[in-house]
């Protein structure tokens, strides 16, 4: 399994995926503040792997700190959790690691736990919640596999694997469960222009386990749909508003409508902390946007003629009415949305 991020008594070890394919190297935080650069960096990046990190923040922030009182911690916490909280915008994984934690916190705090003793808990607390993730997946993986022919070839976008994640994935755990399975599962994945998650990490973390891979461009795929190439699409999210609408790396949106049109299934496989249900539709849901660099500049050398104007949005928004169904560790929700997650939140 590849080790995406690890808690270590030195600090929290990462992956160094902006070095990746090229070099598997690890940037070690040892401070709250190491952790919100690392994920604000895309050191570490994913919505699964970004919400365990900011839990993994905020535990680093307790474990280090040197308040001697409850209020004086309590004060630190916020600034901690705060930091944290603005590194990025739209998956909702973070703020939900980070709410994890502040809320054993708040627990603690209340009754009076010795300071010694609130550090080991929120320690344990964020290494449970890595330790779920990959259990979740998994299960989520075999939810998902039971959806795919015995004979597929599947279409992704970006980068919603181990690497996204803890060690498994999401859309790459379906297509990992399904192979475990014994069906015979080829992958198409999409380049992901401009921070190339496909190309970088997808194309890297498949052919390390031997997993069929072909690589092409973003704006290949309508051609291998109409070449009747490829039997379903499998994307991750960042976040999943009350009535599906889902957020996922920009171009997911356009390879939904590619997929409609060419009457291919189009599945999100999330874990259930991605749905939020404080947003109600995904015209809602904030888009980060990034640095134009990342659009001017291909492996630090500048592509285009200089005073262009360049949009990045990082994300886009797939509407509910393309997803043919939402693969969550707690089963398979299909439309209406609304209605059908709102029925699986009350079965928690
Ligand atoms: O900007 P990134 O690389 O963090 O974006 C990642 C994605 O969009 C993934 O598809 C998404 O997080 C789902 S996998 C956890």
């Amino acid at each position: 399994m590849i080790p995406t991020l690890e808690w270590t008594p030195a600090g929290v070890n990462f992956l160094d995926q902006t070095k990746l394919p090229h070099t598997e190297t690890y940037v070690l935080a040892t401070d709250y503040k190491q952790v919100a650069t690392v994920i604000s960096d895309m050191i570490v990046r994913g919505a699964m792997a970004i919400g365990v990190s900011a839990a993994m923040g905020v535990a680093i922030g307790i474990d280090r700190s040197t308040a001697t009182s409850i209020p004086e911690l309590t004060a630190e916490v916020d600034i901690i959790c705060k930091t944290l909280a603005e590194t990025r915008p739209t998956a909702v994984n973070l703020f939900w690691g980070i709410a994890q934690v502040r809320e054993l916190y708040n627990q603690l705090a209340a009754a009076n736990t010795p300071i010694p003793e609130i550090k080991q808990q929120v320690v344990a607390l964020a290494n449970c919640l890595y330790d779920e993730d990959i259990a979740n997946l998994r299960i989520l993986g075999a939810n998902g596999a039971a959806l795919l022919p015995d004979e597929a070839t599947v279409l992704t976008h970006c980068n919603a694997g181990a690497l996204a994640a803890c060690g498994y994935g999401s859309a790459l755990g379906v297509i990992r469960a399904a192979i475990e399975a014994g069906k015979k599962i080829d992958v198409f994945a999409d380049e992901t222009r401009p921070f190339n998650q496909g190309t970088r990490l997808t194309a890297w973390e498949l052919t390390k386990d031997n997993i069929p891979t072909t690589l092409i461009c973003d704006n290949m795929a309508g051609y291998f749909m109409g070449q009747g190439r490829i039997q379903a699409v499998i994307v991750g999210a960042d976040r999943i508003a009350a009535n599906g609408d889902t957020a996922n790396k920009i171009g997911t949106y356009s390879v939904s409508i590619l997929a409609k049109e060419h009457g291919i299934p189009f599945y999100v496989a999330a874990p259930f902390n991605t749905i939020d249900p404080e947003t109600a539709a995904g015209s809602l849901i904030p888009i980060e946007q990034r640095a134009a660099r990342e659009v001017t500049h291909v492996n630090g050398v500048q592509v285009t003629p200089d005073g262009v104007n360049i949009e990045n949005p990082a994300f886009d928004v797939t509407p509910a009415k393309y997803i043919t169904a939402i693969i969550t560790e707690r089963g398979v929700l299909r439309a209406p949305f609304t209605e059908s997650i709102a029925a699986m939140a009350h079965k928690a």
